[in-house]
């Protein structure tokens, strides 16, 4: 659990960091970019606006001009030779005008029969061009000025205005008629520069249709824009739009916003329409908008994989530190040092570290010295004890670490933990603890005690326990020693416990007592051999003693662990304990 929390928290701090650093670069990037495009997009918004706007007037104002100009030179015109006006005499018009100028397609002088000399520069293969011409004479005829057009001659290839002005005598009577056509070949161009980029420059009349375009295929086409957003609002308002607005159109199903601006053309009822596409309009807004997300991704990147090494360069050295703190935890390891090779705080907290976990290693040993020092003294303890109690009786002198010795042999046949060892020890060396309360005249008897005196000998168990239960760190020993003249059978004392219920301690403890009671002189018998106790261990197992214990007795003793502490001669005599 407690490495899981650690790992967690490495984590945790892995991912603040980067994300720390994504947002610290990433975010003023966004904000960068945002500001840029917003300025950019604003600046590009309104240099479209000045654009349009002066785009669509001055063309405007070409426009108006250039027609303006020929009709003032129509209407200015003073034919040479005035004597072929009114004659039916088809002839050359030698004129200064038509050859100056280059624009100047064809002049004819027409007399009130439609009859007279012409020039031209351009032999029109149009069949519409004399209907044009017609149309224009009579209005001439009826004495207004008329201007005609603009036709888009497809076979001629070439745009032209019809201008007719009537020659009036001196009683302003209309004589005859001027008829001329203009190319408007300059206007088309002048719409063309202006078309450049996406940008549409086109003239309509006062209906919506198409007059002048820069594509000849959309001249030819004759088409009616009424129903366009931004020729509506031309027609609806008159051409007076100073800006450029924001129009949507429905094209092919599919709604496009177009920016578009318009103005009047003065003394026609003509406009100039300009507009463009806002995708196309905004396309380096877009272009940015597209290379500052790509950027943007790429640095978001960038800073993620910064935010990883940078919390790695920081939480590796921590990860050390945490997992040198838990080998030291689980495994006392304190002779490892950690070793970092940084300059900064970290390598400052591992200095501390080690320095820590020296002063740790000084410390437990100390702890252990005294700890070591305690049990020697209290082992020392007890074995006096032990000691005292065998020289209540000079024939059981040594009885208490013998019965140890031999109890703890058996008890490593059973596997005992180092533990269970020295639990053991002590209850071995303590187990007659209890004959201090036992007069000496019965511990030195050296007859057989009477019925009266061994039931004195029989409350040294209990005498034991009361005299160890005043030692809290002995609890754990009092059951054994208090059974040690317990009987497998239930036949001991002093609780006739049974079998199992007699605790493993105080079964041990008994073989190992009775066979020191027998490998040992006493007042009442003499030093059985090992061999002979044994066997007669072995005849009571399961009477009096463990089977389990006799035979790992018997096994030590068959693997030459047990050896007598002195010679012994066998006696084959009844032995009483
Ligand atoms: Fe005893």
């Amino acid at each position: 659990m407690a490495i899981f929390k650690e790992t967690a928290r490495k984590s945790s701090i892995a991912a603040t960091l980067t994300l720390l650093f994504f947002i610290l670069g990433v975010i003023p990037l966004l904000i960068s970019n945002w500001k840029l495009i917003s300025i950019n997009r604003e600046e590009l918004e309104s240099s479209l606006r000045e654009s349009f706007v002066t785009t669509a007037s001055n063309v405007s104002s070409q426009i108006a001009d250039y027609i303006r100009a020929y009709r003032l030179q129509v209407q200015e015109f003073n034919p040479k030779n005035m004597s072929l006006l009114g004659s039916d005499v088809a002839g050359p018009v030698a004129t200064p005008l038509l050859m100056k100028d280059p624009n100047i397609l064809k002049i004819r002088l027409l007399n009130k029969s439609g009859k007279g000399p012409y020039t031209q520069k351009l032999n029109f293969q149009d069949p519409r061009v004399p209907e044009w011409e017609f149309e224009a004479f009579k209005q001439a005829l009826q004495g207004r000025s008329y201007v005609g057009g603009p036709y888009y001659c497809g076979p001629d290839d070439v745009t032209i205005l019809l201008i007719a002005e009537p020659v009036r005598n001196q009683e302003e009577e209309t004589t005859a008629v001027v008829s001329v056509i203009v190319s408007l070949e300059p206007l088309v161009r002048i719409l063309s520069d202006q078309s450049a980029g996406g940008t549409q420059v086109y003239v309509v009349d006062a209906k919506g249709n198409l007059l002048l375009h820069p594509k000849k295929t959309e001249m030819n086409a004759h088409r009616n824009l009424a129903g366009s957003a931004i020729v509506s609002d031309y027609l609806r308002t008159g051409g007076r739009l100073s800006t450029v607005r924001l129009f949507v159109e429905t094209r092919d199903g599919k709604k496009t916003e177009i920016l578009g601006s318009h103005s009047s053309i003065s003394g026609l009822n003509w406009g100039v329409i300009i507009q463009i596409d806002k995708n196309i309009a905004l396309a380096s807004v877009n272009s940015m908008i597209k290379e500052s997300t790509k950027w943007g991704i790429l640095f978001a990147l960038a800073a993620a994989l910064a935010g990883i090494f940078f919390a790695r360069w920081i939480t590796n050295p921590i990860q050390v530190l945490a997992s040198h703190a838990l080998d030291v935890g689980r495994h006392q390891n304190f002779d490892k040092k950690i070793e970092l090779h940084a300059s900064n705080e970290i390598q400052q907290l591992a200095d501390t570290f080690n320095f820590m976990t020296d002063e740790i290693k000084q410390n437990i040993e100390n702890l252990r010295n005294a700890a070591r020092e305690n049990k020697d003294l209290f082992m020392s303890s007890i074995r006096m004890l032990a000691a005292v109690i065998d020289a209540k009786d000079p024939y059981t002198r040594g009885h208490s670490e013998r019965v140890k010795d031999y109890a703890l042999i058996i008890a490593r046949m059973l596997g005992f933990s180092a533990i269970e060892l020295e639990r053991l020890e002590i209850c071995a060396l303590l187990h007659d603890v209890g004959k201090i309360g036992i007069e000496d005249r019965i511990l030195r008897k050296p007859t057989n005690l009477t019925p009266e005196e061994f039931e004195i000998m029989k409350t040294h168990p209990d005498k034991g326990a009361n005299i160890l239960s005043q030692i809290a760190q002995l609890s754990d020993i009092i059951p054994g020693m208090r059974a040690h003249h317990e009987n497998y059978d239930g036949t001991g004392y002093p609780q006739g416990l049974k079998g199992e219920a007699i605790p493993l301690l105080g079964r041990l403890i008994t073989v190992a007592d009775t066979f020191d009671a027998m490998t040992t002189d006493r007042p009442y018998q003499k030093a059985f051999t090992l061999e002979f106790a044994l066997n007669r261990i072995r005849s009571m197992a399961g009477i009096k003693y463990d089977p389990k214990v006799v035979d790992a007795f018997s096994r030590a003793c068959e693997e030459g662990k047990v050896s007598l502490h002195k010679p012994s001669r066998p006696r084959p005599q009844p032995m009483v304990l």
